[in-house]
């Protein structure tokens, strides 16, 4: 059975890799924010089959650094359930929004933040290019640009 909320990855547990390269390309890039960021699992029995990583940017803004289903789990409702968990919990941590980037070719990824409410507010040009040891490449198409999203998580007073 699914879990149905995401819990904390506990402290002596295994960091899901797998998934995370799902996600993130390159160990090297995961290794940048990982050790720093707060990961949220979700499980069918015993086995983890998603991750999300959230990373505090600053005092007003948490970023979603990477998020992932097991392949045979996607296309189920579990990509939005931990992206709303995210919300949540950073809304409860008192941030003022919440960022995710994604490649500028992710056209699934970005009209799955788009229906849950993330608008787009700036390309990185080149970031795969420079923040990758090697080149990336999804469907034969080089990664270079990213693109981010934001949801502001309150009203401002
Ligand atoms: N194009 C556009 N939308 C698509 C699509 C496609 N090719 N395939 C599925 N979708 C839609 C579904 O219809 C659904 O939307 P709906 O509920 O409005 O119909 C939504 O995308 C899928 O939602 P969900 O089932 O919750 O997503 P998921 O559990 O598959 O998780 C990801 C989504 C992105 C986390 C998952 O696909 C994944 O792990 N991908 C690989 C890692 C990755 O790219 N992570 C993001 C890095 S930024």
């Amino acid at each position: 059975m699914i879990s149905i909320t995401p819990r904390m990855l506990r402290k002596n547990e295994q960091m899901p890799y797998g998934l995370l390269l799902l996600a993130d390309e390159e160990m090297q890039a995961i290794e940048r924010y990982i050790h720093q960021s707060d990961i949220y699992v979700i499980e069918a029995g015993d086995k983890i089959v998603g991750v999300c990583a959230v990373y505090t940017i600053d005092e007003h803004t948490a970023e979603i650094k990477a998020i992932a289903v097991d392949e045979a789990y996607q296309n189920q409702g579990i990509g939005k359930l931990m992206l709303k968990d995210a919300e949540d919990k950073a809304r409860e941590k008192g941030f003022n929004e919440l960022i995710i980037g994604t490649p500028t070719i992710a056209w699934k990824q970005i009209s799955i933040y788009q229906k849950a409410g993330f608008e787009l507010y700036e390309v990185k040009k080149d970031f795969f290019i420079n923040y990758y040891t090697q080149q990336i490449f999804e469907d034969s198409v080089q990664l270079t640009d990213m693109v981010m999203l934001r949801k502001k998580l309150r009203n401002p007073s």
